[in-house]
């Protein structure tokens, strides 16, 4: 395996222990995380503990045209950020912090500039939401606005809601020993199933429980890996696919026990991709699931990536750490930020996150051109 490959699913997946599965004679048809914890839990919403349902099969997705309503929005943002809510930068080029806005009560014109909004700061953490607290299904009614819903291949649900992803770590001292066994460190920089021929856009994630110090969230900003690069490096990039593959992390479920919802895929994607809204360039390679680039030899290919990924790792002048706390919905543009769980607690404390994903248009890119090196990096004025 190439150095610059990380373990094949995100930190932030969970499947099935093998273990646990071998105790049965029979493989369940369905598990239930609140079975294992004795049909009573201490979650703070039971209703988002992860299932996996061994019956469930899908076939492979089907193209579909999507409508980024950023595009639609008034850039005064005027409909978001009313009257009585307050903005913050977490950093100069990435990241934002919002309170006094609720989410959930946000009109059309509200949603298309919340998708304006996140795609210029590229993750925006939102305080004090009620997503959490709604009946699944509006939650998703909700998401559904920015695209049409992914359904991942391998990751736990809440029963009956397969759109949702789940992410769920009960991390007792013996787990956090045990992830670390074999690794110096849990960062496991991606962008979420760019596998996909359709990758996912405005993504929202937000917390059930939370360590109350740790499980923190960073995000990388891409347009701005893609600033740094010289003229030179960005005009040899422009044209070059790399292929992104679901197929490592099918296999890592089927070896846990796990599942497999649907057939694993490769596709070819851009290694600069443009987005539909801002016009900004993104580099669109990432730890997770980049595993070669198209036309050129091994070697030349281990060498490009590996150094684009160190140069995205390493940037923590363009990366934010988003510290969750309760009732917190964090919202990124997947198409233009890679980021990673920090896995650093052992405190026994839950740590537990639904995930709704809307896909976005296939990714696609626009010309070099000399002009783009002749100001400075773009920095939104929000
Ligand atoms: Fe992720």
């Amino acid at each position: 395996m190439a150095p610059y490959i990380a373990e094949a699913p995100s930190a932030e997946i969970v499947v099935p222990v093998k273990a646990d599965l071998e105790k049965s004679a029979t493989k369940p048809k369905i598990r239930r995380v609140i079975d294992e914890e004795g049909g009573k839990t201490t979650a703070s919403y039971p209703n988002y503990l992860p299932t996996w349902d061994y019956g469930e099969k899908y076939p492979e997705l089907e193209p579909f045209t999507h409508v980024d309503h950023g595009k639609d929005a008034d850039s005064s943002l005027k409909d978001l950020l009313t009257e009585g809510s307050k903005i913050q930068k977490l950093t100069p080029t990435i990241g934002s912090e919002v309170t006094g806005v609720q989410l959930s009560k946000l009109t059309p014109e509200g949603k298309d500039q919340l998708a304006l909004l996140v795609a210029q700061r590229k993750v925006v953490a939102f305080r004090d939401q009620d997503l959490a607290d709604l009946p699944i299904q509006e939650a998703l009614d909700f998401g559904g606005y920015f695209g049409r819903h992914h359904i991942h291949p391998t990751s736990g649900s809440p029963e009956g809601f397969p759109e949702v992803h789940l992410v769920h770590r009960n991390n007792n001292a013996w787990e956090f020993d045990n992830y670390l066994a074999a690794k110096n460190s849990s960062v496991s920089w991606h962008s979420d199933v760019t596998y996909e021929a359709q990758p996912p856009g405005t993504t929202f994630l937000y917390i059930l429980d939370t360590p109350e110090v740790g499980g923190d969230t960073a995000f990388v900003n891409q347009v701005e890996a893609y600033n740094r690069l010289s003229p030179a490096v960005k005009e040899r990039l422009h044209g070059l696919k790399a292929v992104h593959s679901g197929v490592e992390q099918a296999d890592f479920s089927l070896q846990r026990g796990g599942v497999v919802r649907r057939e694993p895929v490769k596709n070819e994607h851009p290694l600069v991709r443009t987005h539909p809204v801002t016009g900004e360039k993104a580099l669109f390679v990432n730890a997770g699931f980049t595993r070669s680039i198209v036309g050129l030899k091994k070697e030349e290919s281990d060498a490009l990536l590996s150094f684009l990924l160190a140069h995205i790792g390493r940037g923590i002048d363009f990366q934010a750490r988003v510290r969750w706390a309760p009732k917190t919905v964090v919202v990124w543009d997947n198409r233009v930020t890679a980021h990673s769980a920090i896995i650093d607690w052992a405190t026994g404390e839950r740590r537990h996150l639904a995930r709704i994903t809307p896909q976005a248009e296939r990714p696609f890119e626009t010309p070099y051109t000399p002009t783009e090196d002749e100001s400075p990096s773009w920095i939104p004025a929000i």
